[in-house]
Order: C-alpha cells, then sequence, then structure tokens
C-alpha cells in the first residue's frame, strides 16, 4: 500500500527557524569579504556556514510505494522496476536529501543539485540553461526528476546507465558542480554534520564517493508522482473535470494526435528514444541527441521521451528549452513537425508502419488547442512539490 503524507513542518525546524535567520544575517556579513578571504588562507577549503534542520525521528521514506494500479499496469510493467534496485531505509535517504540541498557538494561551495532542480518545478530548472560553477551555461534544459523506478538510462541522449553513476556526474562536471570526486569524502566530513549523517545511514561514519551516490540515490529514488488531479480523475470518471479539460482530454488519447503513443501508460512516458521532427537536420541545428554518440543519421534528433507528469511546472520545454509555454509545444505539434528523414512514424501522416512519410497536420482550431493545454496541466502533481521531506533542510 503506497503511504500518503500531509505536508507538515517538524516543530524542531520551527524552534530553529530564528537561528538559521541568524546564521543568513551571517552569510550576508561573511558574503561581503567572503572571496577575499578565501583567497587569502588559499587552501580552497569551503565550509558550509548553515547546518540542516532534520526532525528528530527520520521521515519514513522507507515505506514510501506506488499505487497498487502501478504496480500492475501493462505498460508499466513492460518497463518494469528496472530502475535502481538499491534499498532506501530512512536515514539512507535523509542523508541523500541534505546532500541534494548542500552547495559544499560544489568547488565554490555556491551550487547545489537544487540550484538547477526546483521542488516547486518538479525538480526541472525554469531557465532553458542551467548555470553551475563556471558561469557556462549548460547545453541542455534540467528536466524535471522523479518516478525513477521505471528509468534506467539518464539524460537527454540517455548516455548514462543506472542512477547511481548518474548521481556523481554533475558533482564532477566541470559546468555544473566542478568537485573533483577524489575531493568529495574529504570536504564533506570536514562539515559539522555529516560524519553523524553517514554514521546513521551506513555502519560506519567513514565518508565514501559510493556512499554519496548510494544516499543521493535514495532520495531521487522517493521522488514519486503520481497524484495528480488526472489521477483524481481516473478515480472519480472525471467529474473534477472542466469541459475544455475533457476535451483536451479526448483530443490526447484519440488515435489522430497520437500523443499518448508516445507519452503512454500511467508515467506517460516511454523508455524509447524518439524523433520527434523539431529540425530537419538536428546535428547542422548544433544538437544531434543520440546520433552524436552513435554517428547514425537514423539516430540524429533521437532523445529520450521524457514523462509528461508535471508538465506544467517543468517550463521551458524540449531538450534545449526552445518552447516556453505548452501552448507553443502544442502549436509545434499541430502544424510545425519538421520533415526529418527519420522522423517517427507515429507523427506522419498516415501513422505507425510507414516509413520516410511527411509529418501529420491536427489541424487544431485555437479552441482545442487551449484544451489541450488545459488538459496537460491536470497532470501537475499536488503532492510532490509540496512534501516537506523532498524539501530543502537548509
Ligand atoms: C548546473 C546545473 C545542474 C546541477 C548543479 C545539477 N544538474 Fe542534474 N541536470 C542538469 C541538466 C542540464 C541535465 C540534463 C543534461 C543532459 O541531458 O545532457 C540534468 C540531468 C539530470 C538527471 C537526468 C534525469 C533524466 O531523466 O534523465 C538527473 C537524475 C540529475 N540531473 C540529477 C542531479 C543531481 C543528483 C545533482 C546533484 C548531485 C544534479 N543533477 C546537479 C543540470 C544540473
Ligand atoms: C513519436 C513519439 C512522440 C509523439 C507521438 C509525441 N511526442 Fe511529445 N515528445 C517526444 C520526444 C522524443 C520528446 C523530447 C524531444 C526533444 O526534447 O528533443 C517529446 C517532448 C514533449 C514535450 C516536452 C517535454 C519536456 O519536458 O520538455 C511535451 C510537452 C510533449 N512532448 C507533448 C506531446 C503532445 C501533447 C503530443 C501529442 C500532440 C506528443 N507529445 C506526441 C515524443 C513524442
Amino acid at each position: 500500500m503506497p503511504t500518503f503524507y500531509s505536508q507538515q513542518i517538524p516543530e524542531q525546524k520551527l524552534a530553529t527557524a530564528w537561528l538559521v535567520m541568524l546564521a543568513a544575517v551571517g552569510v550576508i556579513w561573511l558574503g561581503s569579504c567572503g572571496k577575499e578571504e578565501s583567497e587569502q588562507h588559499g587552501s580552497g577549503e569551503v565550509e558550509q556556514s548553515l547546518v540542516p534542520q532534520l526532525p528528530s525521528v527520520p521521515f519514513e521514506y522507507s515505506l514510501l510505494g506506488f499505487p497498487e494500479e502501478w504496480l500492475t499496469d501493462p505498460a508499466l510493467q513492460l518497463f518494469g522496476n528496472i530502475g535502481s534496485d538499491i534499498g532506501i531505509t530512512d536515514d539512507g535517504a535523509t542523508l541523500g536529501r541534505v546532500l541534494f540541498y548542500d552547495p559544499i557538494l560544489s568547488s565554490d561551495g555556491a551550487v547545489s543539485c537544487a540550484s538547477c532542480h526546483s521542488q516547486a518545478n518538479a525538480f526541472a530548472d525554469d531557465a532553458p540553461h542551467s548555470i553551475g560553477v563556471s558561469g557556462v551555461p549548460t547545453e541542455r534544459n534540467a528536466m524535471g526528476l522523479f518516478n525513477f523506478r521505471y528509468q534506467r538510462r539518464f539524460f537527454w541522449d540517455m548516455r548514462t546507465v543506472g542512477l547511481e553513476e548518474q548521481v556523481l556526474e554533475p558533482i564532477a562536471h566541470p559546468d555544473e558542480m566542478a568537485l573533483n570526486l577524489e575531493d568529495l569524502p574529504g570536504r564533506l566530513a570536514a562539515q559539522s554534520y555529516y560524519p553523524e549523517l553517514f554514521g546513521a545511514a551506513f555502519e560506519s561514519t567513514d565518508v565514501t564517493v559510493e556512499r554519496v551516490a548510494s544516499a543521493l540515490t535514495q532520495f531521487l529514488m522517493s521522488m514519486r508522482s503520481y497524484s495528480s488531479r488526472y489521477d483524481a480523475g481516473r478515480v472519480n470518471g472525471f467529474v473534477n473535470f472542466s469541459e475544455s479539460e475533457l476535451a483536451g482530454k479526448s483530443i490526447f488519447f484519440n488515435g489522430d494526435s497520437r500523443c499518448n503513443q508516445c507519452h503512454s501508460g500511467l508515467n506517460l512516458f516511454s523508455n524509447q528514444p524518439f524523433i520527434n521532427g523539431l529540425e530537419v537536420d538536428y546535428e547542422a541545428a548544433g544538437d544531434g541527441g543520440i546520433g552524436e554518440l552513435s554517428g547514425d543519421p537514423f539516430d540524429d534528433g533521437r532523445f529520450k521521451t521524457v514523462s509528461l507528469r508535471n508538465i506544467g511546472l517543468t517550463a521551458p520545454y524540449m531538450h534545449d528549452g526552445r518552447f516556453s509555454s505548452l501552448r507553443e509545444v502544442v502549436d509545434f505539434y499541430a502544424d510545425d513537425i519538421q520533415h526529418h528523414p527519420f522522423l517517427d512514424e507515429r507523427l506522419g501522416v498516415s501513422g505507425f508502419g510507414t516509413p520516410g512519410q511527411a509529418p501529420f497536420q491536427l489541424t487544431l482550431s485555437d479552441e482545442e488547442r487551449m484544451a489541450l493545454v488545459d488538459f496537460l496541466n491536470t497532470f501537475n502533481d499536488t503532492l510532490m512539490t509540496s512534501s516537506w521531506w523532498l524539501s530543502d533542510p537548509f
């Protein structure tokens, strides 16, 4: 059985709020001379001035589950249980939560995972390209993070296999957190709060790169999203839907739009990457996706088919964040799909089975386009984005 929790702020957190405020004043004061200071010491050592505020009894991450229906959904069984098989413990995921929000994991002590993956945006970035330590924008858009039980390959070009592998990449990436992984254990062990957190999560207080990867993975595996108005509608026969949302739902699921042929099942995604026709020649346009890895024209512009859950919260859209609104996405699918030589057949005039077709034209009226946008917004989670156990503990 899944466990649902209402949003609550642990008392301890309230009681110490004033302390955090004092600490914040300290940060501002330090900030005015902080740069000079670290240059003076020249040691490259960075110390975190805040400490995480955690409940005295850890949240029961280990009890979080997916609804029964997810565990039996045929489409999900197809992709089923391919995510990390790492065991989630309450103390392990708690440590992962602290690590996820801690800027100490970056070389300059200023960038955390959450700098680019914000909870309010279902852990996506609201900028088309993210800015990390180097100030050089990332090449691609930071997508939302959730439902990793059903995912094994990561990034828009699906280059990394396994969440435990993935979580270390942003730490070392020169434009993201730029911290040498060899320096990571020492950096963490020097913070007052980590030895105890590692001790609770693992058998000893030793800080290792593998333990960091495990704890972050446990926390990411706890980002589960299945509570939306769409889910409520599926139970109550959609009495909670407006006329427009109902009209949008028919467009999404009718065979003409083919949306659900790729964004399918309860997670509204696919673990197959597709070419959805943003460009005639992606490589020439600057990003060939999987094609850049395989060198095969058949893969030019093939990208991960991300979930449409929370889609109203994760703007801007596509691998490069080119569309700033869902209306722009719908306009693209309705009349601007490009005639790529390997455009997926589901987006061609006669559908799946005939290769090399011209793109379809959906001929949707203005009202129908608005209806589809309204329906897409019903996928927004009403729980994950406000759950305190996924929020910033600092
Ligand atoms: C500077 C911004 C930045 C920071 C910091 C950052 N990320 Fe990301 N993240 C991105 C971008 C951009 C992508 C997409 C990159 C791509 O596909 O090539 C991404 C992708 C991901 C993905 C892949 C999701 C999927 O569906 O394939 C995961 C998981 C992830 N990040 C976790 C993390 C974790 C954990 C941290 C901290 C250790 C972190 N990120 C720090 C920008 C960032
Ligand atoms: C052939 C499979 C396919 C079909 C059919 C399809 N999509 Fe997509 N969709 C994709 C792929 C692949 C991406 C990512 C492409 C990229 O970023 O380059 C995507 C991206 C998106 C995104 C942006 C996701 C994000 O987080 O940035 C939205 C929104 C979307 N699709 C909605 C729809 C709607 C609405 C329809 C029906 C009109 C539809 N899709 C039909 C494969 C498909």
